[in-house]
């Protein structure tokens, strides 16, 4: 089979092509023929040697931790699959290739009626959204929500989860994509860009959530919490000095985020209103298709969700 990996960390042209044995099935995996790649602001943090410590990596690494594809070998212990289903695999590494194995505990079928392109992508940032949001931020109905990145991958869904659940959500993201989040339910919008606009929504929130582009919003959108509230950032926590109460959640995966909790959750709310799930960007599934995949990520001007096609 053809994977798409690196062996030392760098820049997005590190990735080469690697022709490796189709991996068989244990007992209680399926065999993924993959049709779609999801790119994760993760995959390019650690790319780059962010989580490396300094230490080199000198080996194959094959990245890829969520795959849409087609079962297409099962082991003998897995139940509510057949060869043929279309459905969201979260291998964890490895899904940079067209054929991926997963445990059965980490493939799901896909919500009803959800086109492939977009639930590709849409368990990563659905389960982060949902943690986020429960787990982390406690959020209660009645409660003011500001999300930071609101038109992201990850804030989208927390707009509409936001919405489920009875707050009142203030989004922040960049101009081009105020109609965007507006439509997803938003009730109002506020323009990173523009310091009067962010100004004119300090204090207002019981909770801020920071689903920016590797937290870039982390210094100045503490000014947005009211006293008292709370601030959960998914990438970095904040240092400014506040003068106010502040409970600042950083948030991290516990064993306690299953996917399948979030992904109940999540399939429950598409069934009674379709979840909206930031449009796509495709790109070959090749060496120039991922170099430029990774650059377009990195560079956060797309605005899209990026996926490989298989
Ligand atoms: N801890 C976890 O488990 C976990 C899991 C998934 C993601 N994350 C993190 O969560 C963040 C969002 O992930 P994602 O997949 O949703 O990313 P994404 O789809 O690329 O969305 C990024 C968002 O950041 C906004 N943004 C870009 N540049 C900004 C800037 N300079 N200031 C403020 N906002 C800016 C974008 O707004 P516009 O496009 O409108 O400009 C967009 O709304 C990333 O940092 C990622 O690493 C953490």
């Amino acid at each position: 089979m053809k994977a798409l990996g690196y062996n030392h960390y760098g820049k997005p042209d590190v990735f080469e092509e690697v022709t490796m044995p189709t991996p068989t099935v244990g007992t209680d995996e399926v065999l993924l023929k993959t049709k779609f790649v999801s790119i994760h602001p993760v995959d390019a943090l650690i790319r780059s040697g962010g989580f490396s410590g300094g230490h080199a990596l000198n080996q194959l690494l094959i990245p890829g931790s969520e795959v849409l594809g087609e079962i297409v070998e099962l082991g003998t212990d897995v139940q509510g699959f057949a060869k043929g289903d279309i459905v969201i695999g979260k291998p964890g590494r490895a899904g940079y290739a067209d054929y991926v194995v997963v445990h059965q505990s980490k493939v799901f079928h896909k919500p009803k009626d959800m086109p492939n392109e977009a639930a590709a992508g849409f368990s990563g940032v659905g389960n982060t959204a949902y943690y986020t949001l429960f787990d982390f931020g406690n959020i209660q109905a009645g409660e003011t929500i500001t999300i930071l990145g609101a038109s992201g991958g990850v804030g989208s869904i927390a707009i509409q989860i936001a919405k489920n659940e009875g707050l009142h959500v203030i989004a922040v993201a960049s101009e081009k994509n105020k109609q965007y989040v507006l439509q997803l339910g938003a009730d109002e919008f506020v323009d990173y860009k523009q310091p009067s606009q962010l100004e004119a929504i300090h204090d207002r929130a019981d909770i801020v959530i920071d689903a920016s582009l590797f937290a870039s919003s982390a210094e100045s959108g503490l000014a947005l919490v009211k006293d008292g509230g709370r601030y959960v950032t998914l990438t970095r926590s904040p240092e400014a000095p506040t003068g106010k109460q502040i409970d600042i959640i950083d948030m991290r995966r516990t064993p306690d985020m299953t996917d399948k909790k979030a992904m109940d959750y999540l399939t429950a709310l598409h069934e009674k209103h379709p979840v909206h799930v930031k449009p796509t960007a495709l790109f070959p599934f090749s060496v120039k298709g991922v170099v430029a995949a990774h650059t377009a990520l990195e560079d956060g001007s797309l605005s899209k969700k990026i996926l490989l096609e298989v």
